[in-house]
């Protein structure tokens, strides 16, 4: 709750300036609230406009909304489109030499690509991929560096009509696995190395290794890119090299035409439960989110430099990188390294470098950012910036007013924009020409989106009281399913307790102000947010639990300076209770083992021991009080339905 206590006493305001107000792609409230009311008035209407306003038809909708088997709802499914063709082909007759993407290299290497020069690699490793037997349907994991590559694969990947599912470079060979298997992968696209703040990750050896797992039947070939040109295992009757199968490919590649309805792309994220989900996208529906957004939010314009600092291992790098500012004909930079690398002012040098206008990124950069350095910002020239942006956590207002007072220069609006891997693209957030801005609030829904806050039933809480963020009506860019599981995907987001199913329930839980702005609090389930990744606590869980040692585990948040959030883990080994020195030994395999298992971001901060787990009479573990030891807290919840109180002490002593 340190989100919500920090942010009720925030009464800060900031009133969009006149210049950017004049300019803005929607300018001034009564913009604004004339689109919501057309969209309240008849939403389908208002998408189906949106929808012949922003994409380009290969055979045009007749059917707006199909709601016929609710929650699967159909967009726009009897129409036809390539998404592809929506982020390249459109720019060739109008701006073919336009840079769309900048990129820089970990090393400081520069590369450009135009809208011409992409097009056609897109194309090349198209017909590359066909030439491997990759149809349409077909599923294709991606686990790339953060390089033009990803994109390419990704935009390739579209324009065949495969499915892709991309991984992040930092999850294990055993989270590989697991993704590979799940999505019934026919290729595996990757590279030699990847390369982060001058060390070398291997990419490839983690695939094999998740391939050695066994059960990845599926998977015929795997292409690799030369990053590094390191040495690295290659098994010719398997793999191929990424520049020798594109060398012999065409450059013309005629786009698959898919229905509006098929898969764009699956994306694996974490839930309550151990299994990762697999978050399943739309095609059409799903580029016009990330369009309808690019323009209000972003405030998009041509002459942008727009940078989304996200991997496109994760949902914002696939919506507002690989195919939110293509479709919009966009100028990106794409950036391989880390803000540290080779020193603390990285960031600021790529914004004064490329004259970045647009600068979106997470409230746990900009914490670090602080910490590396809070005058560094204005030892740069950031004069080209002109909007900033954050995303995948509450930003408090501190972080909030730095952001704004130092790399804004108090002139640039910071969009906070509320949304999930499972929305597609933003929900509630400021339009910066329009909102006035609270730090630490995302303020008001999109046009088009029925944003309210209900209780357990689904009756609207009053105004001021927390409640669970629901959206109350279908939306375009919204998850279709859970890959394989429409059950869960059933259970999770439209639950019957909730007004009989009818609401996307997010799982976050959050309130309005007096002027109906939103103020997210946090999570409902067991779900964590580290560093701005959501990580599930029964996940972690799971991982120690498989390590010989460990009996039993238990996971928990504890609020962190820079992350955010950090796992802290309650463990109960097999044997006795180490002593000092052991458990120091233990505690250091357990931290790399849950790194092998899941990924370093999942690595649990502290580990603690204790002889047993505090449980209620009916054996469930009561976290809240794991949560209150965590934080060091005393406790005063009441602990009478306790098992076992004494094992309170042990877990506060025993060593860190
Ligand atoms: C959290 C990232 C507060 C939230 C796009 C959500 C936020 C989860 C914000 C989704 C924000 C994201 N303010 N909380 N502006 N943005 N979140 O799927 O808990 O990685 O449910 O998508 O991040 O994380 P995901």
């Amino acid at each position: 709750m340190s989100v919500i206590e920090s942010v009720l006493n925030e009464t800060r305001t900031f009133p969009p300036n006149g210049t950017f107000v004049k300019q803005a792609n929607v300018s001034g409230m009564a913009a604004y609230q004339a689109m919501c009311t057309e969209a309240e008035k008849d939403y389908k209407n208002f998408w189906a406009k949106q929808a012949n306003h922003y994409l380009l038809w290969h055979s045009p909708f007749s059917q707006v909304l199909d709601e016929s088997d609710p929650p699967f709802y159909k967009w726009f499914n009897d129409g036809e489109i390539n998404i592809s063709y929506n982020c390249l082909d459109r720019h060739l007759s109008t701006q073919p030499d336009k840079t769309a993407i900048i990129f820089e290299s970990d090393e400081g290497e520069i590369t450009k690509a135009t809208y011409r020069e992409l097009h056609q690699s897109v194309c090349q490793f198209a017909n590359a991929l066909k030439a491997q037997n990759i149809k349409k349907g077909d599923r294709v994991v991606i686990y790339m560096p953060m390089r033009i590559e990803a994109v390419v694969a990704m935009q390739a990947c579209a324009r065949i009509g495969a499915i892709h599912s991309v991984v992040f470079g930092g999850f294990s060979a055993k989270s590989l696995h697991e993704r590979i298997t799940d999505a019934g992968a026919v290729t595996i696209i990757t590279a030699d190395e990847q390369v982060r703040g001058g060390k070398h990750h291997p990419l490839k050896a983690t695939v094999d290794e998740a391939m050695s797992m066994g059960g990845a039947n599926s998977v015929k070939s795997i292409v690799v890119y030369q990053r590094s040109g390191s040495n690295i295992p290659f098994n010719p009757d398997r793999d191929v090299w990424w520049h020798e199968i594109t060398q012999l490919a065409n450059i013309d590649c005629e786009p698959e035409w898919v229905n509006a309805e098929h898969p764009l792309f699956t994306l694996y994220t974490s839930g309550s439960t151990g299994k990762p989900k697999g978050v399943q996208h739309s095609s059409a529906g799903y580029l016009l989110g990330t369009m309808v957004s690019m323009q209000w939010v972003f405030d998009y314009k041509s002459s942008d430099i727009f940078w989304c600092t996200a991997d496109v291992g994760w949902i914002t790098g696939h919506s507002y990188v690989a195919y939110g500012p293509l479709a919009m004909g966009a100028t990106q930079v794409i950036f391989e390294g880390v803000p540290t690398y080779p020193n603390a002012s990285r960031f600021w040098e790529i914004i004064q470098k490329h004259k970045v206008t647009t600068f979106y990124t997470a409230p746990t950069a900009i914490r670090s950012l602080i910490k590396l350095g809070p005058d560094l910002p204005e030892k740069h020239d950031l004069s080209s910036l002109r909007l900033l942006g954050s995303v995948g956590e509450p930003i408090n207002p501190e972080a909030w007013m730095w952001f704004y007072e130092k790399v804004g220069q108090s002139r640039c609006p910071i969009v906070d924009t509320w949304w999930q891997t499972e929305t597609g693209s933003h929900m509630i957030a400021p339009l910066p020409g329009a909102f006035t801005l609270k730090p630490g609030s995302c303020s008001l829904p999109l046009p088009g989106i029925q944003a309210a806050i209900v209780d357990e039933t689904g009756q609207d809480v009053e105004q001021g009281n927390g409640g669970f963020l629901v959206i109350k009506n279908p939306f375009p860019s919204q998850i279709r399913t859970l890959w394989k599981d429409p059950e869960r995907f059933k259970k999770v987001y439209f639950p019957e307790e909730i007004d009989q199913g009818k609401y996307y329930l997010a799982g976050d839980s959050a309130y309005r102000d007096d002027d109906g702005y939103f103020w997210i609090m946090g999570r409902i389930d067991d779900v964590l947010n580290v560093s701005g990744h959501r990580l599930g606590t029964m996940e972690i869980e799971s991982a120690l639990v498989a390590n010989p040692l460990v009996a039993e585990a238990a996971v928990v948040g504890k609020p962190h300076e820079i992350k955010g959030e950090s796992v802290i883990a309650f463990v109960v080994l097999k044997g006795q209770l180490p002593q000092a020195e052991e458990a120091s030994k233990i505690i250091l395999e357990l931290r790399e083992w849950v790194a092998q298992e899941i990924g370093p971001i999942a690595k649990p901060e502290e580990i603690r021991f204790g002889e047993n787990l505090p449980k209620t009479r009916s054996g469930k573990i009561m976290r809240r009080l794991l949560r209150t030891l965590a934080k060091d807290e005393e406790i005063t919840q009441d602990i009478s339905t306790l098992e076992n109180p004494a094992i309170l002490e042990q877990l506060k002593k025993s060593i860190k």
